[in-house]
């Protein structure tokens, strides 16, 4: 596919988020089962409903602007979620463990909220009025999710520094 204009870059971007997404929804599973603090495992839990809804959204957003649901592999999501792979495999503290995953998590939701900030603003220059609902939605999740973690780690760090 030829990139040639912004509505071009807006679907190139599209499809790499929708692997994003796909890609997340497969790996949150193993960060729910490695979490041990009761509050980052339901975050993880809910956070992998969300990310299966914010598929379902940006198949929306394909049809809203008449073209078909496809993905191109995301490398940025592969590579952090090979590197939160590579965490859960330490031989780590529980609490230590849960603070690793916080980390990692936010690495992910930021990138997803730099991902969804960019095609919101290129939705309103192009004027994809439903998409920009959809995308906007999504990036809040991605934001609330974050928030949530920010939160979490205050209790998961303190007691990560108590350790043994
Ligand atoms: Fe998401
Ligand atoms: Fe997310």
């Amino acid at each position: 596919m030829a990139t040639h204009s912004l509505a071009d870059a807006f679907l190139e971007e599209l499809q790499d988020v929708l692997s994003a997404e796909t890609q997340l929804v497969k790996a949150l599973p193993q960060m729910v089962e490695k979490a041990s603090d009761h509050a980052l495992k339901q975050v993880f839990e809910s956070h992998l409903y969300e990310t299966q809804t914010h598929v379902e959204r940006l198949e929306e957003v394909f049809e809203s602007i008449g073209q078909p649901p496809k993905a191109k592999k995301c490398e940025a999501m592969a590579g952090l979620i090979r590197e939160a792979g590579g965490i859960m495999r330490l031989d780590a503290e529980q609490e230590v463990m849960d603070a690793l995953l916080i980390a990692a998590a936010q690495k992910i939701e930021h990138y997803e909220i730099a991902t969804y900030g960019t095609l919101c603003t290129w939705a309103e220059l192009l004027n994809f009025v439903d998409g920009l609902q959809l995308l906007k939605q999504n990036m809040e999740d991605e934001e609330a999710a974050d928030d949530k973690l920010t939160q979490i780690a205050l209790t998961v760090n303190q007691a990560a520094k108590m350790g043994r």
